[in-house]
């Protein structure tokens, strides 16, 4: 099979990070793929990304600002765009509709009707749609979903996550010294934290616990803290800064997700989730470290339970997930493998003619966790999980779906 025929849309920080996980395979030899060409009205991103990558690819990669003159010009089998959130739609289903297969990094879309839009893009041009979501990836969530579905803590019941902090930012300065992005504005961001950020816990609690049936939350923009526009005047940031939340799981777990960084003074990072035998706890919002408390009083840490859960793990599944000829030993796993894994597999869904781990209804339903949260703060009611993704509920939504013509 030739080469399979890669673009970037988008070379800002996070397509760096793919660009990595891309120079990562071919340093090991997996050598089945090319980026031939790059789009970024920015030519200075462009010209970074060239630059590294004439070190491990003998070939001329074409630069384009305009990401449809690039589609027009192009044979490509997929890209991989990092832009901000209001451009996600807009970029992949141009993909999609020009036959090229398209990763897309969280949250899928700025709101459930862009994202719709994007999935039934891909199922009509018969293409693949994956979102980068590298979290579930990492060792720790294997680990944790295991556990939890393996039965180690029991019945699951109920969890706990909180990120609470916010203390190195001083009450006083009413006005930032740094200049306001496109993740402040609710228009450009969809949201702030709780979606861009949050978007990686939902995909988890999707992973550890299933479905979500309903949602009742409160979001807030406590803060007055303004930023700079480009000729340095003050302007409102519009998103939250801090989200309070209670989830219902379909299958019956209860818990609750709360995140500030307005929050002064004690910080507290921390995720438990219980079962009627036991609980797993993690000391930040991903448990990237879980260890393992029981009734009787019994405790594992981190390393015992890798080790159990690759030993008692099918073999063909371990290698799923960390494919031996990138990682053979999976116990020793560093660096930002989560990423690596994450665009190997767009590559080898490519190669494969298969979907990805996590394709575009992954990253719908995933999105729709914090978006209910914002929807149910602004009709002050319990939200059903169903009348988000359907579209039913969605007064957050209008102003961004009307500013985009979505
Ligand atoms: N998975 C993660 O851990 C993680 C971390 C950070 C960001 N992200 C996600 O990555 C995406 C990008 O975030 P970022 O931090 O890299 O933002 P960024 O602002 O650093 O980069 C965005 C890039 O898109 C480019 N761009 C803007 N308009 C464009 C257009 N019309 N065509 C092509 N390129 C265009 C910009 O010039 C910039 O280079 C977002 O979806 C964000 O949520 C994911």
């Amino acid at each position: 099979m030739s080469k399979i025929k890669l673009a970037f849309i988008g070379c800002g920080g996070m397509a760096g990070a793919h660009l990595n996980g891309y120079i990562e395979l071919k340093k090991r030899g997996l050598d089945t793929f090319d980026i031939v060409a790059l789009a970024d009205p920015v030519e200075a991103n462009t010209a970074r990304f060239a630059s590294a990558l004439s070190q491990v690819q003998p070939i001329k990669i074409e630069i384009y600002q305009d990401y449809e003159k690039m589609l027009k010009e192009q044979e490509l089998d997929g890209a991989d765009i990092c832009t901000p959130h209001y451009l996600h739609h807009t970029c992949a289903i141009a993909c999609l509709e020009s036959g090229v297969n398209a990763i897309v990094e969280k949250p899928l879309g700025v709101t459930m009707k862009a994202a719709k839009k994007m999935v039934d893009s891909a199922k009509n041009n018969n293409k693949i749609l994956a979102v980068a979501e590298q979290v579930r990836r990492w060792m720790g969530p294997r680990v944790v979903e295991w556990a939890i579905r393996s039965g180690i803590i029991g019945t699951p019941r109920m969890f706990f996550s909180q990120v609470l902090g916010g203390s190195r930012t001083n009450p006083d300065i009413k006005v930032s010294d740094h200049q306001i992005t496109w993740r402040q504005n609710k228009l450009t961001g969809g949201a702030g934290p709780i979606f861009d950020w949050g978007v990686h816990y939902a995909d988890l609690l999707i992973y550890f616990f299933g479905d979500v049936d309903s949602v009742y939350a409160n979001t807030r923009k406590f803060s007055d803290m303004k930023y700079r526009d480009a000729n340095g005047n003050p302007v409102d940031q519009t998103v939250e800064d801090t989200s309070i939340a209670s989830i219902v799981f379909k299958n019956g777990v209860i818990g609750t997700w709360n995140y500030s960084h307005v929050a002064p003074g004690k910080s507290l990072s921390y995720t438990v989730y219980y079962g009627s035998k036991g609980s797993i706890y993690g000391d930040s919002n991903y448990p990237t470290s879980p260890q393992l408390h029981t009734w009787d009083g019994t405790t594992k840490d981190t390393q015992q339970l890798i080790s159990e859960f690759l030993s008692a793990t099918d073999k063909s599944v371990i290698q799923r997930y960390f494919p031996p000829e990138l990682y053979p030993d999976p116990a020793n796993l560093s660096g930002d493998y989560g990423v690596i894994l994450e665009v190997y597999d767009f590559i080898n869904a490519i190669r494969e003619n298969r979907q990805p781990e996590l394709d575009g209804w992954d990253g719908l339903k995933a999105q729709a966790i914090p978006m209910a949260f914002f929807e149910s703060s602004t009709c002050g009611q319990a939200v059903k999980m169903e009348d988000i993704i359907s579209g039913k509920i969605d007064a957050y939504q209008q102003e961004i779906n009307d500013k985009w013509g979505i």
